[in-house]
């Protein structure tokens, strides 16, 4: 179903932003919807834009209606782990309250088709490696809480009224389509790369890294790390999925792989020339020594294959993006 319109939450953010891109590049017309409280104007140029809340019902009637909307990707969202713990009403607010809005309007006006950007913090401490979605769910903070609670909601709706849904677990979204003009750009940056990056362009203080005496092969905890062209295409598949009708399911965003916070480094270091100015901290409460995604569900069932997730291409992108834009922010 191409030529039909998508509304993007959060379309004017880092994974939004790919995200509206690679719609546009399957034949949809995204429309960004995004209130710039954390994105930017000049990333949401591959469709139709409007500055709104996700809570102002009737902002989206009108958004939904003028652009005839027929399936939402659902991306709006306060993100930054530590703000949770600190401010976890805010953050229902923004996470879940929003959410309830969204779909009310979407119900109301009989939009069924549904993707949801989810995390891999909803599963908490693993307890196996690599993770699959059967994996229990045990959040440690309230970002992974509010999403989960989001797949609760999406699951009853879906029941309900036959939503068809699919919910993006993403592990570590890193890279840009820098040649595009869009990359990450997060204030605060709380992400390994960009930071790393920075760091090495002296654009930031050195970076901290956080334990060293992880039960991993080099000591520093391992991450899976997925470029996020490779999201942006897994949306494209979601939407067709959810446009044909097929009810819902959580999928895994992730390549099976892990890398240490140390080869991050190294690879940030040798792709921009220069070393990465770094010290060894503790660790962080609630850090785990590896978080890796078990995708094999959405390879099977999506046909997704991540393409551009080589930590080399994920770091080159990233640092072709940080070094032409140079904007450091706090
Ligand atoms: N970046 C990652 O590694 C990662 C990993 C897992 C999940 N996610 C999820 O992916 C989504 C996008 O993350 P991102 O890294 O692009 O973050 P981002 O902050 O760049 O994008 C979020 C966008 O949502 C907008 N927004 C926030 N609250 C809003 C509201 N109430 N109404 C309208 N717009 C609102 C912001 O302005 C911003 O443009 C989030 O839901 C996040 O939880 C990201």
């Amino acid at each position: 179903m191409t030529g039909a319109s998508v509304l993007v939450t959060g379309g004017a953010g880092f994974v939004g932003a790919h995200v509206c891109r690679a719609l546009a590049g399957a034949g949809f017309v995204p429309v960004a919807y995004d209130d710039l409280s954390a994105g930017h104007r000049e990333f949401a140029k591959w469709g139709p834009f409007v500055r709104a809340k996700i809570e102002d019902a009737a902002a989206l009637d009108a958004a939904i209606a003028a652009h005839g909307v027929v399936a939402c990707v659902h991306l709006a969202g306060s993100i930054e782990v530590g703000l949770s713990v600190r401010e976890p009403v805010r953050f229902w607010q923004n996470n879940v309250s929003g959410t309830l809005v969204l779909l009310d309007r979407l119900r109301a006006a009989k939009v069924g088709a549904f993707v949801f950007s989810s995390t891999a913090a909803v599963y908490g401490e693993p307890e196996t490696v690599p993770m699959a979605e059967s994996h229990p769910k045990r959040p440690t903070n309230p970002y992974g809480e509010t999403k989960l609670a989001v797949e609760a909601v999406l699951a009853a709706e879906a029941r309900s009224r036959g939503l068809a849904w699919i919910a993006f677990r993403y592990f570590n979204a890193a890279g840009s389509a820098w040649a595009d003009g869009i990359g990450e750009d997060h204030s605060p940056e709380s992400h390994l790369i960009p930071l790393a990056c920075q760091a090495a362009m002296g654009t930031r203080p050195p970076l901290t890294i956080f334990g060293d005496d992880y039960p991993t092969p080099d000591g520093t905890a391992l991450r899976d790390y997925i470029h996020v062209v490779d999201l942006g295409a897994a949306h494209v598949l979601g939407i067709r999925r959810a446009l044909a009708g097929r009810i819902g399911a959580p999928f895994n965003l992730g390549t099976g792989t892990g890398y240490s916070v140390r080869q991050v480094v190294d690879t940030v270091g040798r792709i921009a020339g220069r070393p990465v100015p770094h010290s060894f901290g503790a660790r962080r409460a609630g850090d785990s020594p590896a978080l890796v995604a078990d995708p094999s569900s959405a390879m099977r069932e999506l046909g997704w294959q991540p393409k551009s997730s080589a930590l080399d291409t994920i770091v080159a992108d990233a640092w072709a993006w940080h070094s032409r834009r140079h904007t450091p922010k706090a």
